[in-house]
């Protein structure tokens, strides 16, 4: 199995969650990694994984909504590898509270958190694959976007839904401007899934309240990081070529 060997993937938010997880996937299917994350010690520990299966990853510590550290991770790769072909936009996150409690400071980093790295990421990365008219571009939307019950109900995550609304339109958009240099770019929409961080709200909610989210997900479970990474899998593949501008929905049925 090696579905993506002598892929070169640059991976955002890689010291976490589904960032880590969609890393150690694409490593384990032969991809050379370039990774970035604001956490200096998740990171080194991503790092030491990937090597640890017998991979290769460079690493940037840094903010990736800062036009620096972007450029730094996706040209810095493109320089050490000689190539990307793959590009996983991953970071995002959300701040919760209801639209009345809702700061402009709040609006202002939940839009900025989801978006702009995955403008910046983008816009650095495209000329790169562009010049060898290859590349898969994937973005981290979510379920969210389309007020998936579990948010509605307990999170109040307005900026958060409009975020990931966003991203589904931005990977529209820039498929159609790709699709001619034979780069797709498509998203993946997780449900709610088991990682460090947001499992564990999920889970409490699960043994908490009636409403739950297993109740509320057809297939009546928390989705696992890897399952998650297994459609980024298939987006990044030769196996998506005739897939662009799509929202792949990871979340227990909708
Ligand atoms: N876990 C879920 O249930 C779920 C559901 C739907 C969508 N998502 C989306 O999937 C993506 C990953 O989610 P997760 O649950 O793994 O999140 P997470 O918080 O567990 O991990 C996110 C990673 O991004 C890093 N990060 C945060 N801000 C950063 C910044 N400015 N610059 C660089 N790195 C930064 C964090 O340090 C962390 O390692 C996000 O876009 C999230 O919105 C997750």
């Amino acid at each position: 199995m090696a579905r993506v060997r002598d892929k070169v993937a640059v991976v955002t938010g890689a010291a976490n969650g589904l960032g880590r997880a969609i890393a150690l996937r694409l490593a384990a299917e032969g991809a050379r990694l370039a990774l970035a994350d604001i956490e200096a010690d998740g990171l080194a520990s991503t790092v030491a994984a990937v090597a640890d299966g017998g991979g290769t990853a460079t690493s940037v510590v840094g903010d990736i909504t800062d036009e620096a550290v972007a450029g730094e991770l996706v040209d810095g790769a493109a320089a050490h590898y000689g190539q990307i072909d793959i590009l996983v936009n991953n970071v995002g996150g959300g701040r919760d509270g209801k639209i009345w409690e809702l700061s402009v400071e709040d609006w202002d980093f939940v839009l900025r958190l989801n978006l702009r790295g995955t403008f910046l990421c983008t816009r650095l990365a495209a000329p790169h694959m562009m010049q060898r008219r290859q590349g898969r571009i994937i973005c981290l939307s979510s379920g969210a976007r389309e007020g998936t019950p579990w948010t509605a109900h307990y999170q109040g995550g307005a900026p958060y839904a409009a975020a990931k609304a966003g991203v589904h339109g931005f990977i529209r958009d820039v498929a159609m401007e790709l699709a001619e240099y034979k780069i797709t770019v498509n998203a993946v929409a997780p449900g709610p899934i088991d990682t460090e961080r947001a499992g564990a709200v999920l889970r409490r909610l699960n043994e908490t309240v009636e409403l739950s989210p297993n109740r509320l997900t057809p297939l009546g479970r928390l989705g696992q990081p890897e399952e998650v990474a297994n459609a980024v899998l298939f987006l990044a593949s030769d196996e998506a070529s005739y897939v662009t501008g799509h929202t792949l929905a990871v979340a227990g049925g909708r």
